[in-house]
């Protein structure tokens, strides 16, 4: 690896880049994306100036959710490529420069792991059952279920199993889908087995690891009813997101991380609302970072975004944490597709929450260049999510037919969900599969729309007024400027739907969120500006301006 420049630990300022490897590109000509293909685009990473990249998972999975129903935690699915190719991956990563965070799934595991197989066939009250949360139902001969918690995918949380007998059985536990049961984290085992997950990566060079829904591994021990209480954002004392005792489980983490030259990284997924609570994640003893969910779920408003930046820095920055800022990621629409929508009002996340509002994707694009500028200005880290570079909107009119999130199923065919955001990435060409696969015969395992070839690496890479041209230009800034990545700002009170903050030493960000132009409010030199088509001392509509000041 490059030596690093300051003394700052690289990931409290890293630009981190999310590879959802199913889609990234196919090395095989399989229509599904893969390490092979991955291998063979870490150059353009490199060049657009990331400096580490997440994989989602790439283990060995029936693939109910995408890949985060695991079978072995310890393996490469056939569909990506083999342990071989992604140790490869790993060195190769780091002689370019670039750094690699895996994703461990430690709530669940799949139906399919041996853990679960070996818990069925042994029965009720069995050691092999305590592994995962079994229990009795309710109700005349156990047919209801233990309580009322709920999937995330929709339906109960509970599914009941036919003992080896042939009887009907126990119930577990599956917070989402039912290939999905939920681990039981007051089990020991359950701990040295994650334990030892985790080092069988650090050994083979992993930098890290982006825990899934790391604030929902424990269980209130009593199972009590939910009530009203149902929903993805916390209230606190919630029975199974966010107990207090999960944070025991990360400071055992954090100490085998710290034990590795040089010390592995974590960020945490916790989807909460609250920053004080997320806060309690990245205490100097625990997780070293966790993604601000605050920050991507607020409208695009100057009120709203200053009051999301203001509340996140403070909160982390109370307890020594950077903030990591993310926009998208694939779980959620594309924020070219969110931005699109009126912002009066919370847009929502997902792609079912807005899909029924009118769109202007050409007004989306403008805000999400204008976004891009703004939170790499930020203080702290930022995870981009694979597309995003080249302006992607959510793919919101996929045929029925090809959609393969359990939330449309499980709704009964009403919730689409999220395979919008995860259509594979379009790098050249006028016809699909647009360079996403070595055969131009392959059928992308989800089909990109016939227009994306406006929207290819390869065009966008020849465009001086480009978003991909843009995203590089301030990634390459943002290494040069002293005054960005980790550190403080400034805010200058101009108001009227425009927010202005400097950092040290001298830098400006401007952010124009209203329909007409501004005049800037602060004196300095354009380094770099979302609208080309900004005049001399003005700021246009939807639009952000990164200055030199000497102030
Ligand atoms: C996380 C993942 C999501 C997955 C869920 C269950 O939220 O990001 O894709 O469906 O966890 O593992």
């Amino acid at each position: 690896m490059p030596e690093p420049q300051t003394n700052t630990p690289w990931w409290r300022e890293a630009v981190v880049y999310q590879v959802y490897i199913r889609s990234f590109r196919d090395g095989d000509g399989d229509g599904n994306g893969d390490i092979a293909g991955l291998r063979s685009r870490l150059a353009y990473l490199a060049d657009l100036g990331v400096d580490a990249i997440w994989v989602n998972p790439w283990y060995p999975s029936p693939m109910a959710d995408g890949g985060y129903d695991v079978a072995d935690f310890r393996d490469i699915a056939p569909m990506f490529g083999t342990l071989a190719e992604a140790e490869a991956l790993i060195a190769e990563a780091h002689d370019v420069g670039l750094r690699v965070l895996l994703d461990i799934v430690p709530n669940h595991t799949s139906d399919q792991h041996p853990w679960f197989r070996a818990a069925l066939a042994a029965g009720p009250g069995s050691r092999d059952r305590d592994r995962y949360i079994f229990r009795p139902g309710t109700g005349a001969d156990g047919a209801a279920p233990p309580n009322d918690w709920r999937s995330v995918f929709g339906g109960e949380a509970w599914t009941r199993v036919i003992e080896p007998d042939g009887s009907p059985g126990e119930w577990y536990l599956h917070l989402f889908a039912p290939e999905q049961p939920d681990l039981n984290w007051d089990d020991p085992r359950t701990r040295r087995e994650f334990e030892d997950i985790l080092r069988f990566w650090f050994d083979r060079g992993a930098d890290g690891f982006r825990i899934d829904v790391a604030h929902s591994l424990i269980k209130q021990e009593d199972l009590p009813d939910l009530g009203d209480r149902f929903g993805l954002l916390p209230s606190i004392d919630h029975p199974h997101w966010d107990r207090d005792e999960v944070h025991d489980v990360y400071k055992g983490w954090r100490r085998i991380a710290d034990g590795y030259d040089p010390p592995r990284v974590f960020v945490a997924e916790a989807w909460l609302d609250d920053p004080e609570r997320m806060a309690r994640y990245v205490r100097s003893d625990e997780l070293h970072t966790t993604f601000n969910f605050v920050f991507l779920i607020a409208p695009w408003r100057a009120d709203a975004i200053r009051t999301a930046v203001a509340r996140s820095l403070a909160e982390q920055n109370a307890v020594g944490a950077p903030v990591v800022w993310v926009l998208s990621n694939h779980d959620v629409a594309r924020h070219v597709s969110r931005f699109a929508r009126d912002q009066a009002e919370l847009a929502g996340f997902s792609l079912d929450d807005i899909m029924d509002r009118p769109a202007d994707l050409e007004l989306g694009l403008r805000r999400a260049r204008a976004a891009a500028l703004l939170m790499l200005a930020l203080p702290g880290s930022v995870y981009l999510y694979q597309g995003e570079e080249l302006g992607l909107p959510e793919v919101e009119d996929l045929p029925p037919e090809h959609l393969t999130d359990p939330t449309w199923r499980r709704s009964g065919n009403t919730v689409r969900g999220r395979d919008g955001c995860r259509v594979p990435l379009p790098w050249s060409g006028d016809a699909p599969p647009f360079g996403f696969s070595t055969n131009d015969d392959a059928t992308p395992w989800l089909p990109q729309p016939a227009g994306w070839h406006e929207r290819t690496v390869e065009v966008l890479d020849g465009d001086p007024d480009s978003i991909l041209t843009l995203y590089r230009a301030a990634l390459h800034l943002r290494r040069e400027l002293p005054a960005l990545g980790d550190g403080e700002l400034a805010w200058l009170d101009v108001g009227g739907g425009v927010l202005a903050f400097t950092r040290a030493p001298g830098f400006a960000c401007v952010v124009n969120f209203g329909s007409s132009a501004v005049e800037l409010p602060v004196d300095g030199r354009v380094l770099l500006g979302s609208d080309p088509r900004v005049g001399e001392g003005l700021l246009a509509p939807h639009a952000a301006l990164w200055l030199h000041t000497t102030g």
